[in-house]
């Protein structure tokens, strides 16, 4: 299976299945992409030696993102760290193909304005025990698809923020991987 994954920033969990995949026999990252020119995820798919491009938001919007995937035969689409809303000519295109990781555990700490820090900063602020990932399909609305994977780790309150980021990072390179070749 042909696996594409969309990443807006640094590509750390990008990198984590790249390298997973690397000796996978269900599956292979076929393009890495971003909708940012500067995101730091080009340059690890450079390092990988993944094939890799970078589109705009009308790109994402008209279609034309679609017909890329498509004509490079992609069969999963993975959401690393990904900013955009995805539009519904993509999630037609690939229902119940593609797959996103939230670093919280939804349906608390989701929505449009939890990426990056936020998240971790709204989990202290509540005092929250712990925090965690979620692993999902993903629908028409932000984080609301069908939930298919979640661990929690404990958070004291001693902890910061990116203490929480650092915990949360783990989890997700231990599980992401694993989780997306399990549906295959
Ligand atoms: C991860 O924490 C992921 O859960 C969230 O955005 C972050 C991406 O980090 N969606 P990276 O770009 O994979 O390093």
């Amino acid at each position: 299976k042909n696996i594409a994954i969309l990443a807006s920033g640094s590509g750390s969990n990008a990198e984590e299945i790249v390298k997973y995949f690397a000796d996978s026999k269900k599956g292979k990252v076929a393009l890495i992409a971003s909708n940012k020119k500067d995101a730091f995820v080009l340059e690890r798919a450079k390092k990988l030696q993944i094939p890799h491009f970078t589109f705009s938001k009308s790109e994402l919007e008209s279609g034309e993102l679609v017909q890329k995937l498509q004509e490079a035969k992609i069969d999963w689409v993975i959401l690393a760290g990904f900013l955009l809303k995805i539009p519904s000519n993509l999630i037609q295109a690939f229902s119940d193909r593609i797959i996103n990781i939230h670093p919280a555990l939804l349906p608390k700490y989701g929505g449009k304005g939890m990426y990056g820090m936020h998240v971790h900063h709204a989990v202290k602020n509540a005092g929250d025990q712990e925090s965690g990932i979620t692993i999902h399909l993903v629908n028409e609305h932000y984080d609301e698809g069908k939930i298919i994977f979640q661990a929690a780790v404990p958070v004291s309150a001693e902890d910061s923020p990116e203490d929480i980021a650092a915990k949360v990072h783990k989890l997700e390179y231990k599980y992401f991987p694993n989780v997306i070749e399990s549906l295959l």
